[in-house]
C-alpha cells in the first residue's frame, strides 16, 4: 500500500521558501536527500548523530507537538550547532507524521560540522 505523502517547507535565512514532500516515517534529512535539495553541507553524517549540520529551527507550536523529545545524543549535538534556539532540533531526528503535514522549518545561516 502506498504511504501518504506530506508537505514540508524549508525556509532559508534569506526568506527563500523551498517546498518538498516526504512519506510517513521519513526524517527531514530523508526529505532533503530524496528531494535533491541543495542545502550546503546538510546532513553530513547521514543521520548518525555526529555532525549537527541538519539543525533546523521550528515554530514553537510545532516544536511542542513533535512526537519525540530530543534524546541525550541529540541534545549533545545541538549544543554544538550554531544559532541554537529554544526550538532547535536535528532534522535527522524528526520524522514525518500526518500531524506534521505542511510543517515549516527554518534553516540557520551557518552550520557546524561537529566532526571537523
Ligand atoms: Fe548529522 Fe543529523 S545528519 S546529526
Amino acid at each position: 500500500k502506498c504511504k501518504p505523502s506530506y508537505k514540508v517547507t524549508f525556509i532559508k535565512k534569506n526568506g527563500e521558501r523551498v517546498q518538498a514532500s516526504g512519506k510517513e516515517g521519513d526524517s527531514l534529512l530523508d526529505v532533503v536527500v530524496n528531494n535533491n535539495l541543495d542545502f550546503d553541507g546538510y546532513g553530513a553524517c547521514e543521520g548518525t548523530l555526529t555532525c549537527s549540520t541538519c539543525h533546523v529551527i521550528l515554530k514553537k507550536e510545532d516544536y511542542d507537538r513533535l512526537p519525540n523529545d530530543p534524546g541525550e545524543e541529540e541534545m549533545d549535538m545541538l549544543d554544538l550547532a550554531y544559532e541554537l534556539s529554544d526550538t532547535s532540533r536535528l532534522g535527522c531526528q524528526i520524522t514525518l507524521t500526518k500531524d506534521l503535514d505542511n510543517l515549516e522549518v527554518y534553516l540557520p545561516t551557518s552550520i557546524n560540522d561537529a566532526r571537523s
